[in-house]
């Protein structure tokens, strides 16, 4: 995490700069099929925003729920055990994330039901307090080294996630397309307040991987706690296609081991891929 704070004027021009592309209905994702082009043009709208508020207090951990350990009378065992994680969560307990290492994991091996609730929530991305306060210094960093970045989509309900991936498979043409890039309901981090989507404002889709934008967070974003959630060539061990835009937030002690311009995932790092 870094050291000094970022200057208040500068974290309320990057919750406002994000405000705007919020407001403006940039909330789904939008990838694109490789043969597309993966560069889109929005304009940018001008109105006068509200101050979004962003709580800079000391959040409380997220990571919190942990699997409730199965009960037992056998001693403990005095090896260690090699076994990978096993996510043992029934269908009414998915109402928390399967958790490993204290660090949540959303995805379609390990889904969330439509009864989860983020620990906390914040505006005006509705992502958990510490991921927004991380989200905010890193905006702010990237500024002072002149990369603007953009929220295009951070918290989504389940129901909005189901309407996304049907608007999606409608507009593709072709469900197995849609889904390598759109999580069904249950099966998207977005749905935990800990993921965001970010850009420059200008180029969406494969293309933010050469922007300035997608340069620097890959190289950059560890230092504030987050890691690209789905690097290329590892679909078979994420369920999802390469996304340049696409930060999960799993604090500063865990990113430090991915570190910049990493293709590791979650999955290969907490031993369950
Ligand atoms: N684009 C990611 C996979 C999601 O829909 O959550
Ligand atoms: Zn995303």
């Amino acid at each position: 995490m870094p050291s000094s704070p970022a200057h208040p004027s500068a974290i309320r021009w990057a919750a406002a700069a994000g405000a705007i592309l919020a407001l403006a209905g940039c909330s789904a994702t939008a990838p694109v099929a490789q043969t597309q082009s993966p560069v889109a043009t929005p304009a940018q709208p001008s109105v006068t925003l509200a101050q979004p508020s962003v709580t800079l207090a000391q959040p409380s951990t997220t990571s919190s729920r942990t699997p409730t350990a199965t009960a037992t009378s056998k001693p403990s065992p005095t090896k260690t055990s090699t076994a990978p994680p096993t996510d043992r969560r029934t269908a009414a307990q998915r109402n928390r994330p399967f958790t490993v290492k204290g660090i949540p994991v959303v995805s379609k091996k390990h889904p969330i039901n439509a009864s989860y609730r983020r620990s906390s929530v914040t505006s005006p991305y509705g992502l958990t307090q510490e991921t927004q306060l991380a989200l905010t210094r890193m905006i702010v960093a990237a500024r002072a080294k002149g990369v603007r970045l953009l929220v295009r989509s951070g918290y989504r309900s389940y129901s909005l996630q189901a309407q996304i991936l049907s608007s999606k498979i409608r507009e593709y043409g072709s469900e197995t397309l849609a889904r390598r890039y759109n999580a069904a309901p249950g099966r998207s981090e977005h749905q935990t307040g800990l993921a965001v989507d970010l850009w420059d404002g200008v180029t969406w889709g494969v293309g933010v991987r050469a922007t300035k934008a997608g340069k620097w967070l890959w190289a950059n974003a560890w230092r504030y706690g987050f890691i690209l959630r789905y690097p290329n060539g590892k679909e078979k061990i994420t369920g999802y296609a390469f996304e340049p835009w696409h930060y999960r937030y799993i604090g500063t002690k865990a990113a430090k081991a991915f570190g910049a311009n990493s293709n590791l995932t979650l999955e290969e790092y907490l031993g369950i891929a």
